[in-house]
């Protein structure tokens, strides 16, 4: 078994923890206007302006099943989708709000179709809340709105009631965690108390108060007791979730020093929603290697798509899909159910290899970034290993220990060396696996 304890939270992480890999889907009127999910504050655009949105959206070619075969075939397990972003706008049928994708030429509750969809394919359903809120007439002006520069913001503000808010937000989780069956994962975006505006003393961040949090969080608990949640209200719940950048240590509890359940949430290219003319979309290496260097240090990966105001994912989506659906259908043994390497052996770890065990210990994972030619060296290995394969096809992979034959003059194999012979070409696989089968 796995040396590495986790610190134990309310929500259910153990089902979470084995599956690893996430769809994460950021859809809502901006993928309209194509340009970053924060389009309505970075480009200060007022609500008569944005409203068009609201009148032309019409996911026509909107096709779940769709999506969730693709997650599927990736290797994905579970999925998040935004029910409600920044802007505002509901992705479900809301009493609490006429700003909801019924009221436009959508015309259907589009959270019911993604729920029943993606569950068809077997997979855990998440919900995205976003806990900041541009388009509700309670929630302030403060120093992330698109109203921040009007000259009269001020005034705007003033009389708004963030209690009302709050339970807005109560209501609407309450709907979300009723009506749609069982859900797993509950990601609430996000708290940003710290940050106030110097110039204006009046436009304040929000936090944990701000949302009664934990009321929110109860409210939550009670309709599913077992969900997972995030960290993102400001209390402390399940989730940890690092942002666009790669963990490369175990992350753990800043106070406690513990092994915490994480999850790095990625994006495809530089935006979570969908953006038309942004650019830099990872390679298809990278986003394997995203997913093993993850894994290999004891996390989950949320990998995020951006589908278009159409309703389907751009070509680029599918091709980034379709590299993790190539890799993961031969490959995923060393991700589901796998961990950090035990520190023994993570400590042998070779130059240009990546680490990942099975939670049993009995097998380990050689990933193969830098593809050596035609051995690979192991030391202290020796009398470790029963047996030694592929993963992508099965194939042995014959190994000597201690005495090594294709040393030439003047080298001697040290203490406890296995080495493993390899084919001199590389398998057609992005990045190899070798199995280990561990006495
Ligand atoms: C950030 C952004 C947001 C995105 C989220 C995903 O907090 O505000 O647009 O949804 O990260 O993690």
């Amino acid at each position: 078994m796995s040396s590495y304890v986790t610190r134990k939270t309310p929500g259910d992480t153990e089902w979470f923890r084995h599956d690893r890999f996430g769809m994460f889907i950021h859809w809502g009127l901006y993928s309209m206007p194509s340009r970053h999910e924060w389009v309505k504050t970075n480009e200060r655009i007022p609500e008569e302006k944005y409203d068009k949105y609201f009148k032309y959206f019409n996911p026509d070619l909107y096709d779940p099943k769709e999506w969730a075969r693709q997650a599927r075939a990736a290797g994905m397990k579970y999925v998040v989708l935004t029910t409600k972003h920044h802007e505002g706008f509901c992705m479900f049928d809301s009493q609490y709000t006429d700003y909801k994708c019924t009221n436009t030429p959508a015309g259907r509750d589009l959270v019911r179709e993604y729920v029943d969809a993606f569950r068809a394919e077997g997979l855990r359903i998440g919900f995205y809340y976003s806990l900041i809120d541009w388009h509700h007439p309670e929630f302030p002006i403060d120093n992330l709105h698109p109203r921040r520069d009007d000259p009269d913001a001020e005034e705007k503000s003033k009389g708004r009631d963030m209690k009302k808010y709050a339970e807005y937000m109560r209501n609407q989780v309450t709907e979300l965690l009723t009506n749609y069956g069982k859900i797993d994962i509950l990601w609430f975006d996000f708290s940003y108390s710290g940050n106030t505006n110097p110039n204006k003393p009046w436009m304040r961040g929000k936090g944990k108060d701000d949302w009664e949090a934990e009321e929110l969080i109860a409210t939550a608990r009670r309709l599913q007791p077992g969900i997972i949640i995030d960290n993102r209200t400001e209390i402390e719940q399940d989730l940890w979730t690092p942002e666009q950048y790669q963990p490369t240590a175990w992350v753990r509890h800043a106070e406690t020093g513990e092994l915490v359940t994480w999850e790095a949430c990625q994006t495809f290219s530089g935006s979570w929603g969908y953006y038309r003319d942004e650019m830099t979309w990872k390679s298809p290496e990278m986003l394997i290697q995203m997913l093993i260097n993850t894994v290999s240090v004891g996390g989950n990966l949320l990998m995020n798509v951006g589908p278009t105001s159409r309703g389907y994912l751009d070509y680029r989506a599918e091709a980034a899909l379709a590299a993790y659906a190539d890799w993961m259908k031969y490959n995923s043994r060393s991700i589901y159910g796998c961990t950090m390497a035990e520190p023994e052996l993570l400590a042998l770890c070779p130059n240009g290899c990546k680490f990942t065990q099975s939670e049993d210990g009995s097998r380990l994972y050689i990933h193969l970034y830098e593809y050596p030619f035609q051995y690979l060296e192991l030391q202290g290995f020796a009398g470790k290993v029963d047996y030694a394969q592929f993963l992508h096809d099965g194939s042995e992979l014959l190994f000597e220990e201690n005495k090594i034959s294709h040393f030439s003059e003047g080298r001697t194999a040290s203490d406890n060396m296995l080495v493993i012979k390899l084919p001199v070409v590389k398998p057609k696989t992005l990045v190899p696996v070798i199995e280990l089968m561990l006495k």
